[in-house]
């Protein structure tokens, strides 16, 4: 098994990368620790007891509670893309409770403990990961490799033109990140999310026939990004989160990478964000490993199977 925290603003695809560590036989998902991103922050730690709830697990993985804003900026959502980030489901919470030691430092503890043995698959803006490799010089030399879902390789982004939302909200920690000497693997917007793993009608149709609960949560908390997709002329569901998840555990869905230098804007005035991925003409040495190409109906395909798994929700 592969043992692995999840670091995530929770909401949407967030969920659905969490439930490929709870059920995956594979993943070993040791904690899930919380950044602020994509919705408040209170709410993405109510999606990830949803979510902990629906693969029947509740309990079982510890939450721990990270930084609620980017290092050295406000907040900024992505609401208006995901409504509540759950498709508004609710539960009572009554008696579920994060741990109280800080993400960041549960990431550098966990991280010591075993080095080079754990693995971060990091799916919102990189602020708990810069903070912990700020507590910790060695924090980056004792993970064995993180997966970053963001930035975009030389291609469109999602937020502004230049700059996917992950990067975007927290440029500073994104590029500190990339300075510091992890073994990175890059899961980009574009070409990937965008083009490669869109789940059109008839994916989407064949996942809520299964009737699990599963795959009604997921119908459930994918129709708000869904709905706002289709507004822009994507044609369906992207899943940019649970497809790093994904790559992390079976890497045989890689069908090509290479190595790139990869840097973050931080004071463009129109690229704040904007993620500069140098291939070798530019004469830079790589420090990330970015995925260009995968097997998108492996994936889908990968997906389906997991939310076929019968769970008992509470
Ligand atoms: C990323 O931003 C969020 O909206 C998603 O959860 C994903 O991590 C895509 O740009
Ligand atoms: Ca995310």
């Amino acid at each position: 098994t592969v043992p692995l925290v999840i670091d995530t603003d929770t909401a949407q695809d967030d969920c659905v990368a969490l439930l490929v560590g709870l059920l995956d036989p594979l993943a070993d998902l040791r904690a899930i620790t919380m950044v602020a991103g994509n919705v408040g922050f209170d709410r993405q730690v109510h999606n990830a007891w949803l979510t902990l709830n629906a693969a029947g697990r509740l309990g079982e993985v510890p939450v721990y509670l990270g930084s609620r804003r980017p290092m050295m900026r406000p907040w900024e959502s992505a609401e208006n893309v995901h409504g509540d980030g759950a498709g508004g489901l609710d539960m009572d919470v009554t008696g579920l409770a994060p741990q109280d030691e800080h993400a960041v430092d549960a990431l550098v503890r966990m991280a010591a403990q075993s080095p080079g043995e754990l693995s971060i698959v990091a799916i919102g803006p990189l602020t708990n990961i810069a903070a912990a490799q700020l507590k910790d010089p060695g924090f980056a030399a004792n993970v064995k490799t993180l997966y970053v879902m963001g930035g975009s390789n030389n291609g469109r982004g999602n937020i502004t033109a230049a700059a996917e939302f992950n990067f975007y909200v927290d440029p500073e920690a994104a590029k500190a990140v990339f300075a510091a000497g992890f073994e990175v693997v890059v899961v980009p917007w574009d070409p990937l999310t965008l083009r490669q793993a869109v789940f059109g009608d008839e994916r989407l149709a064949a996942i809520a026939d299964l009737g699990t609960p599963l795959s009604d949560f997921f119908t459930r908390v994918c129709a708000a990004t869904l709905e706002f997709d289709r507004s822009v002329g994507i044609d369906g569901t992207t899943h940019p989160d649970s497809l790093t998840a994904a790559l992390l555990l079976h890497p045989e869905l890689v069908r090509r990478s290479a190595g790139y230098h990869v840097d973050v804007e931080t004071s463009g005035e129109l690229t704040r964000g904007y993620s500069a991925m140098s291939w070798g003409v530019h004469g830079l040495d790589a420090n990330a490993t970015v995925i260009e190409e995968i097997d998108s109906e492996g994936f889908y395909g990968y997906l389906r199977t997991l939310l076929a798994t019968p769970t008992t929700p509470q």
